[in-house]
């Protein structure tokens, strides 16, 4: 086997008609929406690394904190030989985790951004030439076939990324990733706290403006892939916290009242003035409902761990 290794799980076919059908669903709705998975091209990849280093965005450090505290103490729990790690991105982080776990045999990073797992796969490999790394294009909320590795297996899904899914997509996606586990095997699992309103929104609405390119790089996307005529400048980002549902919205408003045509759907949108087409959803987490949401997906959790500050939770869950 080669050291790195890149398999495309679904045929390239297969998200030009996720983002096809994503794009006139949430278009066609209302309020309008679009699933924040279409942010990572290449650029928009590289803008995330970005927002993880603004001074804004805590989550990051907070969890790379946590990671630095307790990898050993997540080695000695989990003993995993392979690594399995859903939205990996630049897998920055991932290398605390590699380092601890010392009897790893492989790394299967999963992320729908080629760029992202090509790099940092590559990386990875030539970091650590006895690791196999198999890396998987794939969308993890569409149903996941891992690579023949030896158990026991660990799945991490860092980043707080899982507060992107809806409450029922997070029910299912939860359900996936049980089905993923045998027995022995753990998630490791990133959840951002709930905290004061102020930190929250400033994660999500930096001074430097990284976010709002961002954010505005979803309509690059649509532009590019679906031959939309969206003009970035004619939105504004925002970035609203939601106290009943404990998530912050990030939301593009149309400066104006315009029409967007989507040539590839034959579609004419208007916006009006003011307008507002939420981007994404991230979901501000408290133990408890951690605790409750891997219950009812039939995991029980074992481990809790948070940065000083208490602000990003780490936990790790068992089969039941
Ligand atoms: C918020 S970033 C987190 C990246 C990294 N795990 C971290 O903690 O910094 C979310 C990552 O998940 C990937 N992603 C988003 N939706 C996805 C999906 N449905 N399937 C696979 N990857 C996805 C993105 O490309 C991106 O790399």
């Amino acid at each position: 086997m080669s050291p790195f290794r890149l398999t495309r799980t679904l045929p390239e076919d297969a998200t030009d008609a996720a983002l096809r059908a994503d794009v006139l669903a949430g278009l066609s709705s209302t309020p309008k929406s679009l699933p924040p998975k279409w942010f990572y091209d290449a650029r928009g990849s590289e803008l995330f690394e970005e927002i993880t280093g603004l001074p804004e965005y805590y989550p990051t450090r907070a969890e790379r904190e946590i990671l630095v505290d307790r990898a050993g103490e997540i080695a000695a729990a989990t003993g995993a030989r392979t690594l399995v790690e859903l939205g990996s991105g630049s897998s920055e982080k991932t290398r605390h985790l590699l380092d601890a776990l010392t009897g790893l045999d492989a790394y299967v990073p999963v992320d729908v951004s080629e760029s992202a797992l090509t790099q940092a796969g590559q990386a990875i490999v030539a970091e650590r030439p006895g690791l196999r790394v198999h890396a998987l294009i794939a969308d993890f909320t569409a149903g996941l076939t891992l690579p023949d590795t030896p158990g026991p297996r660990l799945v991490a899904f860092l980043g707080g990324t899982i507060g992107n899914l809806l409450p029922a997509e997070r029910a299912a996606f939860l359900a996936s990733v049980r089905a993923l586990l045998a027995p022995g095997d753990g998630l490791l699992l990133g959840t951002d706290l709930v905290k004061d309103e102020g930190v929250l929104v400033r994660a999500y609405d930096d001074a430097a403006g990284v976010t709002a390119a961002f954010d505005k790089n979803v309509l690059a996307v649509i532009n590019r892939e679906l031959g939309a005529d969206f003009v970035p400048a004619a939105f504004d980002h925002v970035a609203v916290w939601d106290p009943e549902r404990e998530w912050i919205e990030m939301r593009l408003r149309s400066r104006t009242a315009q029409t967007v045509k989507v040539q590839a759907l034959d579609l004419a949108v208007d916006f009006a003035a003011g307008e507002d087409m939420r981007t994404e959803v991230s979901a501000k987490f408290r133990r408890e409902g951690v605790r409750e949401e891997l219950s009812a997906a039939g995991l029980d959790l074992t481990h809790w761990w948070t940065d000083g500050e208490e602000r990003f939770a780490l936990s790790l869950s068992r089969v039941r």
